[in-house]
């Protein structure tokens, strides 16, 4: 039987969406990656890798009804089930919400409700807390505001820069995010 098909959407440097195709055998394919920044790293890393690539912009449409539209074609011309964001830097609008409930996910660095928003790893760690995580949650109109699926603490040490706890968070997402996809693909 054919598994079902899930997109990916990114922004930046799509670690995350490398981490899922490198994870082994996954209950789903992913069969499409969604970028809305020109250039961004993650497009590169999909042609290595072989995955086709939408590229498109709010700036192309008339407004987010329309570019969310197109989308949601474009997610179904492909036979697009569920949806990955993995650094996508954009709230998500209800007309994808409408057409994709409760099927899309994502993935954030912090224990939210703690930190949500742009830079939850900085914002953590200039807040002096001694640990943080990584949340995976199911996305509703907010900003990383829908239900929590799963949570993984980190540490923050006391010689920790920036960097070197981003580089721990990364590490646990990337298994964490396969992880999370796995269970709830074959719990459907
Ligand atoms: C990750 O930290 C993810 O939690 C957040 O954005 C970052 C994306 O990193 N939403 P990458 O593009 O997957 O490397």
């Amino acid at each position: 039987m054919a598994k079902v098909k899930a997109a990916v959407f990114a922004s930046g440097s799509g670690s995350n969406f490398e981490a899922m195709m490198q994870a082994g055998e996954l209950p789903c394919e992913i069969a499409l990656l969604v970028c809305d920044k020109p250039g961004a790293g993650v497009v590169d890393r999909a042609a290595r890798l072989n995955v086709p690539v939408y590229e498109s912009s709010p700036k192309q449409f008339a407004d987010k009804a329309a570019f969310e539209k197109d989308l949601v074609g474009k997610l179904r011309e492909a036979g697009i089930e569920w949806i990955f964001l993995a650094g996508y830097m954009r709230l998500i609008g209800p007309v994808l919400l409408g057409a994709y409930e409760g099927r899309i996910l994502n993935i954030h660095p912090s224990l939210l409700p703690d930190y949500p928003g742009a830079d939850g790893i900085g914002d953590a760690f200039r807040a002096g807390a001694e640990v943080t995580g990584v949340t995976i949650h199911y996305v509703d109109a907010g900003m990383d505001t829908g239900p929590v699926i799963a949570q993984r603490e980190v540490e923050i040490m006391s010689d920790d820069t920036i960097d070197s706890l981003a580089e721990r968070i990364h590490k646990v997402e990337h298994v964490l995010y396969p992880e999370v996809i796995r269970k709830l693909i074959i719990e459907e």
